[in-house]
């Protein structure tokens, strides 16, 4: 009988391709029917599409649109949405909370491994013992105990910064300050890590390692999520067009002026405050590293690798973020006035120390890193094995469910943070516990941000020299609400690639 079928088809090739075709479609639509009516997570809404496949998250990351996309299903379904069929968004502050907890930690998902592309630097590490040699190997590196070495650094670099934004102006009537303070804060990563000047302030050099570092995140958003973009990748990459060569090149040049770095490793840092040195934080690191008496310590090829991570980690964010707070403050003269008499009551002198206790400038910071966190698209965690998974708020996630805790729309919840797209400074004043546990600008509790109190430090002294300087200085016309909307990758950017300043006009100032 079998045989006499086989012959069937075998005459007839039509029939074995419509065979098959309809073979492929029964599997698309009961894979559909089982993921809408009968999986696990059916219970959990969401439009039916999206539930189906991958395709509508593809398509968001492809449209530089996750974060905001999400957010509109969020206002639609409420704190639970299933965004593909293995896949959840969670903004329920409770669950979001025991998601990013250090007791029951759920893991990375493999998208991060996906990204690193065979790197194994700490951003990427899944594995949670490999995570956990890694992030002793560390130290305290960016610790708080060794901000006393940083902020002379810091201070040198905001300096110039500000020095080089107001030359411009004077000189051209008009500047890009993010073009400024990125080349800012590569350049305090680079003394502070490696005890090296990289001089991107001082030589004005923005194109070469700075748009490397833009193209580099840009390819790794794509590369995690979409599923064929490996093989693609290594096809592209052999179009011999120098301008194809170049955008693809970009991680190569950057592993290699990692290591250049590496390389040139100075073994100290000036500290400007009294004319001591210190160890820069990688010289430790590599100090370590030949040392047999410490047990956790880093390969040369896995310190090349996080001195990459951190050039990247530690100069892209600040500029994203950087930039967003002073158009924000620049945006509204009241919270700007304001903070100008705060800063008044300053001396001279300007210390870290002495800007973290001003407390409104303190809300203001809060406020603006709640609604401008570098990175918008959500972290994806891995529902942890055990009793087969786990309860969160009304539905119970199998173990190996992807959830995933969307930054933009908790950070932006009207029930936590009413007026949520406004920026008010003063619901700061008395935060609830829920106010707190929703921001999560520098990631959860189990993952956190190494570089939080280097960023936080950079972030300060910049905001405030920049105000206290430019007090003749406001936002360009070419800087509106429009060219600073955000464009989402695996960090946002503004959509004009820029933030523009100018000289104020008389007109304005007596506004
Ligand atoms: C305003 C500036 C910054 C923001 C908003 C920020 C934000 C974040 C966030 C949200 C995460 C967690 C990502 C995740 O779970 O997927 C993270 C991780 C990380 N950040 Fe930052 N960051 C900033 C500055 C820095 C700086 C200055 C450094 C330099 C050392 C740095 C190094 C890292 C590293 C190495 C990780 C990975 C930690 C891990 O996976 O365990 N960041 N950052």
């Amino acid at each position: 009988m079998l045989t006499s079928v086989y012959k069937h088809l075998a005459d007839c090739p039509e029939r074995l391709f419509s065979l098959a075709g309809a073979a492929v479609i029964i599997y698309f639509i009961s894979s559909a029917i089982y993921e809408i009516y009968f999986s696990p997570l059916a219970k959990i809404p969401g439009p039916w599409y999206i539930r189906v496949s991958r395709f509508w998250l593809i398509s968001r990351v492809a449209t530089a649109r996750v974060a905001t996309d999400i957010e509109s299903l969020h206002e639609h379904y409420g704190p639970y949405v299933r965004i593909g069929p293995n896949e959840v968004s969670i903004s329920d502050i409770e669950s979001v909370k025991k998601i990013h907890s250090v007791h029951d930690p759920y893991l990375k998902s493999r998208l991060y491994k996906k990204l690193g592309n065979g790197l194994s630097s700490l951003f990427f590490i899944v594995d949670p013992e490999a995570y956990k040699h890694r992030r002793m190997a560390y130290g305290n590196a960016f610790s708080k105990s060794n901000l006393s070495l940083m902020e002379p650094v810091v201070r040198k670099y905001v300096n110039t910064c500000v020095r080089k934004i107001k030359q411009d102006i004077d000189n051209k009537g008009i500047t890009d300050m993010m073009k400024w303070i990125q080349a800012m804060s590569t350049d305090i990563i680079g003394e502070i890590s490696y005890g090296q000047e990289l001089g991107m302030l001082e030589s004005e050099n923005f194109n070469s390692v700075l748009q490397d570092a833009v193209t580099y995140t840009i390819i790794i958003a794509i590369r995690g999520h979409f599923p064929l973009w490996r093989a693609l990748e290594s096809i592209i990459t052999h179009i011999p067009h120098p301008k194809v060569q170049h955008t693809f090149g970009c991680e190569r040049r950057i592993l290699a002026y990692g290591a250049d770095i590496l390389e040139n490793l100075q073994p100290n840092v000036q500290n400007g405050k009294n004319g001591k040195t210190q160890q820069s934080l990688f010289s430790k690191i590599l100090a370590n590293s030949k040392n047999s008496r410490i047990k956790h310590k880093m390969t040369i090829n896995e310190i090349k690798q996080e001195a990459l991570l951190v050039l990247i980690a530690g100069s892209h964010t600040i500029t994203i973020v950087g930039t967003y707070i002073c158009w924000a403050i620049f945006k509204r003269r009241d919270i700007r006035r304001k903070l100008e008499t705060e800063f008044s009551t300053l001396n001279k002198d300007v210390t870290d120390e002495k800007l973290q206790k001003l407390p409104y400038f303190s809300q203001v910071l809060k406020e603006a890193l709640r609604l401008y966190p570098a990175g918008q698209i959500p972290a994806p965690r891995v529902v942890p094995g055990g009793t087969g998974g786990r309860q969160l708020g009304e539905y119970f996630f199998p173990s190996g469910t992807e959830v995933l805790t969307p930054i933009y729309t908790i950070q932006r919840d009207r029930t936590i943070f009413p007026d949520p797209h406004s920026l008010k400074p003063e619901r700061w004043n008395n935060p609830t516990k829920e106010m707190e546990a929703a921001i999560l600008t520098f990631g959860g509790a189990s993952r956190p941000c190494i570089g939080q109190q280097l960023a936080m430090m950079e972030l300060r002294l910049l905001v405030a020299t920049l105000l206290q300087s430019c007090a003749d200085v406001e936002l360009a016309d070419s800087c509106t609400d429009e060219s600073m909307e955000f464009v989402e990758y695996m960090s946002v950017r503004p959509k004009a690639n820029k933030c523009e300043l100018r000289r104020r006009t008389t007109e304005k100032v007596s506004d």
